[in-house]
C-alpha cells in the first residue's frame, strides 16, 4: 500500500535507513582505512585536495561539478562531436594526448563506461590499458590496493577506477595527493563506480543528454526548433534549459550510484524537484546523507512510492519533465534481502507503454544501462518513443568523457581554439552545435 507522498526535508522513512555507504568499512575496505578521517569529512571540505587552481585534478563525486564547469563541458564536448565528424578535425583532435597513457582499472564489471572512456581516450590520441580481473594482478600475491596503484602511476599518466569498493578511487586520489606533496609521481584519478555510491561520469553523460534534449533545437540545423513553439502551446510553463523542471528517479535509489551523483549535479539548477520513486524500504529508499545534502542546497525532493502517487493535484508520471529508471541492485544485496524483496510488489517499478503514454510529449526517459532484460524496467517497445533517450545517452558518454580529459589535461582551450578558427564560419550557429 502506497503512503502517499512525503514532502522535503520533514520526511524520514519509517525505519533508519542503512549507514551510508562510508560509515562502516568492511573486512575487503580495511586498507582504506588510513585515509578514514579524510574521506568522513563533509564533501566541501575535501573540494580543494580534487582541484588543481580553477582545474579538475581528481573526479571522485558529483559534488565537485558547478553549473559553470558542466557548461563549459558540454561546450567542449559539442565541440569534439563536430570535429570528430571529419578527417581534418580527428587529426587535430588525436595529436592532442597522443604522448599520454591510461590505466583502466575496472576490476567490476562494465560495459559502456569501460567502452566509452577507451573510445574518448582514443577520440583524442592517449593509449589505454587496463587490469580487469585482479586475479591476474599481483595482489594475489599480497600486494596492497595501493601498491598497485602507485605502480599504475609510473606507467601511466591517468588511473580511471571502477571498483566495488565504495570508497577506493577516492582513497587512491589522497594517495596521489600524498605522493605529490613528498615530492613522488603523482596522476589524476577519475571514479568510473565506485560501490554504491557514486558514479560521477555517468551523471556528466546524463546531464549532458539533459542539456541537449531541453534545448529543444533542430537536430539538423541547430536552429531553434518549431516544435518547441508547439510545445509551449500544451505546456505554457515551459522553458529551455534544465532549471525549473520536475527530474523523476524510479527504481534502486538507496544503492544506485548513478541516481546518487545525478541528484548533486541536478543540485545545481535553480527551481529543480526531484521526485523519487522507490519501495517504502530502507536499502532501497534515498538514503539520508543525500537527502540531507540536497535539501542543504535548497533542493525539494519529494518520495513516494508509485507512479500513481498525487503530487501537487497531479499523478506523479503525468508531472515529470524527465524520468530517469534504474534497475534492482541485486548484487548489492545483503544477507536476507531477497526474502525481503520477494514481499515486495516491484512491479510497480517498471515503465509501461500505458504509463509513457502519459508523460508529457516531451519528457526524454533516461536509463544508465544496463536495463535488467529479467526484471524488464524498460521493456523494449518503448525503444521507438522518441521520448527514449538511453541509446543516445551512451554514445552521448564518449563526447562528454572526451571533453572531460581534455579538461583534466588542460587542452580544452586549444579544441575552442581550433574550432573558432577553423569550423565556427562553416557551422553558422550561435549558441550551440546540434548533431
Ligand atoms: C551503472 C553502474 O554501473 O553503476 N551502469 C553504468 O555504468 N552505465 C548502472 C547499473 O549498473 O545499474
Amino acid at each position: 500500500m502506497s503512503t502517499g507522498p512525503s514532502l522535503s526535508s520533514s520526511h524520514k522513512p519509517a525505519t533508519a535507513p542503512p549507514p551510508p555507504a562510508d560509515s562502516t568499512f568492511t573486512r575487503d575496505e580495511l586498507d582504506l582505512l588510513c585515509y578514514e578521517a579524510r574521506i568522513r569529512r563533509p564533501e566541501r571540505e575535501k573540494l580543494p585536495e580534487l582541484q588543481r587552481a580553477e582545474q579538475l585534478r581528481h573526479v571522485i563525486f558529483g559534488g565537485q561539478f558547478s553549473l559553470a564547469l558542466l557548461e563549459g563541458l558540454a561546450q567542449t564536448a559539442d565541440k569534439i562531436r563536430v570535429l570528430s565528424k571529419n578527417r581534418s578535425g580527428r587529426d587535430f583532435l588525436i595529436q592532442l594526448l597522443h604522448h599520454k597513457r591510461a590505466m583502466l582499472y575496472f576490476t567490476q564489471p562494465s560495459t559502456r563506461t569501460f567502452l566509452s572512456f577507451m573510445a574518448a581516450c582514443q577520440i583524442l590520441g592517449i593509449t589505454c590499458n587496463e587490469v580487469r580481473d585482479p586475479t591476474t594482478s599481483s595482489e594475489t600475491k599480497g600486494e596492497t590496493r595501493f601498491d598497485s596503484l602507485r605502480m599504475f602511476s609510473s606507467y601511466f599518466d591517468l588511473i580511471i577506477i571502477r571498483s566495488k569498493l565504495a570508497k577506493l578511487a577516492e582513497s587512491c586520489a589522497y594517495l596521489m595527493n600524498d605522493l605529490e606533496s613528498t615530492g613522488n609521481r603523482s596522476v589524476p584519478i577519475i571514479n568510473a563506480g565506485s560501490g554504491a555510491d557514486e558514479h560521477p561520469t555517468q551523471a556528466l553523460l546524463d546531464i549532458y543528454t539533459l542539456q541537449r534534449t531541453f534545448q529543444f533545437a533542430d537536430r539538423q540545423t541547430s536552429t531553434a526548433s518549431p516544435r518547441f513553439a508547439e510545445l509551449q502551446h500544451s505546456y505554457p510553463q515551459l522553458t529551455k534549459g534544465l532549471t525549473n523542471k520536475v527530474y523523476g528517479f524510479c527504481g534502486d535509489i538507496g544503492r544506485g550510484r548513478t541516481v546518487r551523483s545525478l541528484a548533486s549535479l541536478l543540485g545545481n539548477y535553480e527551481g529543480v524537484t526531484l521526485i523519487f520513486i522507490a519501495p517504502h524500504d530502507p536499502t532501497l529508499t534515498l538514503r539520508e546523507d543525500l537527502r540531507t545534502r540536497l535539501v542543504e542546497r535548497g533542493v525539494q525532493i519529494v518520495e513516494v512510492e508509485s507512479f500513481d502517487d498525487v503530487v501537487q493535484g497531479t499523478p506523479v508520471i503525468e508531472l515529470l519533465d524527465a524520468l530517469y529508471m534504474t534497475r534492482i541492485q541485486k548484487e548489492h544485496n545483503a544477507p536476507g534481502d531477497d526474502e525481503k524483496f520477494a514481499a515486495i510488489d516491484l512491479s510497480r517499478y517498471k515503465l509501461t507503454p500505458q504509463l509513457v503514454a502519459r508523460m508529457k510529449t516531451y519528457a526524454p526517459i533516461l536509463h544508465p544501462f544496463p536495463r535488467d532484460q529479467h526484471f524488464g524496467e524498460i521493456p523494449p517497445e518503448i525503444d521507438d518513443d522518441p521520448r527514449a533517450m538511453y541509446f543516445r545517452q551512451a554514445r552521448n558518454g564518449m563526447w562528454i568523457r572526451s571533453a572531460l580529459l581534455a579538461s583534466i589535461f588542460g587542452v580544452d582551450h586549444q579544441i575552442d581554439q581550433f574550432f573558432n578558427d577553423e569550423y565556427r564560419e562553416r557551422h553558422h550557429d550561435d549558441d550551440r552545435i546540434i548533431t
